[in-house]
């Protein structure tokens, strides 16, 4: 189906404190060209962190600033975000949902090398025992858009990349949008009418789709694609259909 509102998805990457979150954004974010939003410096630039808990040893959030200052990077589209809790983002934000898992043996040793300790080390072995993170995903998100993926090895990491980048090519073909800088063009089973491009207007093209006025030229997907590329090959900006 069409996404009416991104060019590019937007994915959540989440598991369990130590799983690989943030490696994995890095690592895709460089493959992908998609922007890694580090919540952590979103945090601390717009000053959403509130008192420190001794226990847990790190601050309070405040989850409803921290959500006001990502609403505008987010409804652009094209954004990875890692975070270790899957019901944090409005479902509406996110295209797709990571969840990764590593074996409690191997996730042990890495929260040890981290300085994790007492309360808080075991606590993030059990929720990784009783796969809370998962379920929280299966629970808020659609079920066909929440994968686990196994991260205990260097090897599995370069698998679940390219798995991601696999994922993403056939997002791209399934959405059928063409980005150009300076060219936009809306490509949509949804069009009733369109059989050339130049009998859709404006008037016609807001009306059925109010948000799609960004797009210069709308097409059909019955319209050949020599009828696209001959329409991209002579549009400019602020051109008219
Ligand atoms: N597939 C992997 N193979 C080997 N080491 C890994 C793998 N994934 C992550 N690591 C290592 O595990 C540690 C934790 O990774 P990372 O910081 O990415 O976890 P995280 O999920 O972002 O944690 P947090 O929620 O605390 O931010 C790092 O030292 C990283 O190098
Ligand atoms: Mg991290």
């Amino acid at each position: 189906m069409l996404n009416m509102h991104r060019s590019e998805p937007n994915i959540l990457i989440t598991g369990t404190p130590g799983v690989g979150k943030s490696m994995m954004s890095s690592m895709l974010s460089q493959r992908t060209g998609l922007e890694w939003l580090d919540v952590s410096k979103i945090a601390i630039e717009n000053e959403c962190l509130e008192e420190y808990d001794e226990e847990y040893q790190c601050s309070v959030l405040d989850e409803r600033k921290l959500l006001n200052s990502m609403k505008g990077p987010m409804s652009e589209g094209g954004k990875i975000v890692d975070y270790h809790s899957a019901d944090f983002f409005p479902e509406r934000w996110i295209d797709i949902v990571f969840v990764l898992r590593t074996d409690n043996t191997i996730l042990y040793d890495r929260l040890k090398d981290r300085g994790y300790c007492g309360r808080k080390l075991e606590d993030n072995i059990d929720c990784e025992i009783f796969q809370i993170i998962l379920e929280e995903a299966r629970e808020y998100y659609r079920e066909e858009i929440v994968h686990e993926l196994t991260n205990n090895t260097p090897d599995q990491m370069m698998d679940n990349v390219n798995r991601v980048c696999q994922w993403l090519e056939q997002w791209k073909i399934d959405n059928q949008q063409t980005y150009a800088p300076d060219r936009a063009i809306l490509i949509s089973e949804s069009f009733p009418v369109a059989r050339s491009p130049l009998r859709i207007t404006n008037e016609f093209r807001d009306s059925w789709i109010p948000s799609c006025s960004k797009f210069p030229l709308a097409f059909s997907t019955r319209e050949t694609s020599n009828n696209v590329k001959r329409h991209l090959g002579t549009l400019h900006h602020g051109d008219q259909a």
